[in-house]
């Protein structure tokens, strides 16, 4: 039985201390009694103060990103060893404001994410189609594309969780109907079958991503292969993040 995940992806919002209020919010009202695992990314600047709230709690943190060295001259980057020792048991890859603003390209993702696996963080591994992608009949192939980018023998399932985020739902409010979802997620999971066997694929967690709201959860979570969310703009408020949580909750 796969644990759903509920992952926040703050993106660029939250200053040390506005960060420090919604974690404390988050924080104090979660009551999903185990049954979700959640995750919060905050950006680099206030994963410091967020993992001094959350220690003696089950919340993770997360990186929103991170580079494929663990040290060297990369000015403005962030290792994978630095994220750990800075308390994050995960790191989000491939996110599509990665790939699509800041030009990531898959051969930059396979390595980002050995680097990540290899200092021992967790992979929430980010694929997704565009609009004109979409319409022109082109979505599994894409995500295929995406999945075998990263994928080799190297890259043990169990340390992975894979994000559908079609890339025309995020922040635009317009999020894929739960069977345009559990049809993408469905085709992962058979993807990943082919490539891990049965068991391993089973266990894999597949989140959906772009425009997950409190109103729309419920029905997305449902759908037999989405095993979780990744929220960027509802998760910027507790009450609403808060209730995203209750709704996988109440899925399982
Ligand atoms: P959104 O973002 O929930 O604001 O659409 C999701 C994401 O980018 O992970």
């Amino acid at each position: 039985m796969r644990k759903p995940m509920v992952a926040g992806n703050w993106k660029m919002h939250k200053t040390q201390e506005e960060g420090l209020a919604l974690v404390r919010a988050i924080r104090a009202g979660l009551s999903s009694h185990g049954k979700v695992e959640v995750l919060v990314a905050p950006p680099f600047t206030a994963i410091q103060v967020v993992v001094g709230e959350v220690a003696d709690t089950e919340i993770k943190v997360g990186g929103q990103n991170v580079y494929c060295e663990n040290q060297g001259a990369f000015t403005g980057e962030i290792s994978p060893v630095m994220l750990k020792a800075a308390g994050c048991s995960h790191a989000i890859i491939g996110h599509s404001e990665r790939r699509h603003v800041f030009g990531e390209t898959g051969d930059l993702l396979h390595r980002k994410v050995h680097a990540a696996l290899n200092a021992g963080l967790d992979v929430i591994y980010c694929l997704g189609e565009t609009l004109e992608e979409r319409e022109g009949g082109q979505t599994e192939a894409v995500v295929e594309r995406q999945l075998n980018e990263v994928l080799d023998g190297d890259v043990k399932p169990a340390r992975m969780i894979l994000a559908y985020e079609p890339v025309w739902a995020i922040g635009t409010g317009r999020n894929a109907t739960p069977e345009q979802a559990q049809a993408v997620h469905a085709f992962l999971r058979a993807k990943t079958t082919g490539i891990w066997g049965p068991n391993a694929a089973g266990n894999l967690r597949i989140l959906y991503g772009g425009s997950v709201k409190p109103d729309n959860a419920a029905s997305l979570m449902i759908c037999p292969d989405v095993d979780g969310a990744l929220v960027g703009g509802a998760c910027l408020k507790a009450e609403s993040f808060l209730a995203i949580v209750g709704a996988a909750a109440d899925s399982v």
